[in-house]
């Protein structure tokens, strides 16, 4: 069973190359090929969701934040997650941020359980800040 899977996997790739090579000349030579779902299943799926439904409209598709004007018409300057502050944070700030809100944020604690605001901040600190060590919990001051 498992050799027989890898024999199709091998055939798959070497047919796969061997269109590449066909292809050099193209006009699409060097674009990214769209990996497969299943090769990368991504660990921050439900995350990911959340992050677009609640959190994107002012933290921005890729964290930055910026100027933003809510639905009620209210502007805020939406600090990014990518660097600055959010860099120095421990993730206690951010799940009390996230939990109880405040300065223009939602407070959250009502819509989101522990499992998904500490899933939401591994998406941030993964997604946003590159993998970053989060700081240590020490460090309890905001701002
Ligand atoms: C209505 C706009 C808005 C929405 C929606 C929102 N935020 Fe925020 N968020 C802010 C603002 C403004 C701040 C800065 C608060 C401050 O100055 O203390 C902030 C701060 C934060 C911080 C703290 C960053 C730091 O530097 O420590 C985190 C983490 C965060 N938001 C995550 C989220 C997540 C996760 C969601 C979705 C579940 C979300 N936010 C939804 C506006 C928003």
């Amino acid at each position: 069973m498992q050799v027989r899977v890898l024999v199709l996997a091998l055939s798959l790739t070497v047919s796969l190359s061997a269109g590449c090579t066909q292809q050099s000349t193209s006009t699409n030579n060097g674009a990214k090929p769209t990996p497969s779902a299943a090769a990368t299943p991504d660990a921050f799926a439900a995350a990911r969701g959340i992050y677009a439904k609640d959190c994107q409209e002012c933290h921005g598709t890729d964290g930055a934040g910026g100027r933003v004007k809510i639905d009620d018409g209210t502007r805020l300057s939406v600090p990014s997650l990518r660097e600055g502050h959010a860099l120095r944070h421990p993730n206690s700030e951010f799940v009390k941020q996230i939990t109880e809100g405040g300065d223009g944020m939602p407070a959250f604690k009502d819509k989101l359980n522990q499992a998904q605001i500490d899933e939401l901040i591994n998406f941030i600190r993964h997604e946003f800040q590159g993998g970053v060590t989060p700081p240590p919990e020490k460090d309890m001051k905001m701002k």
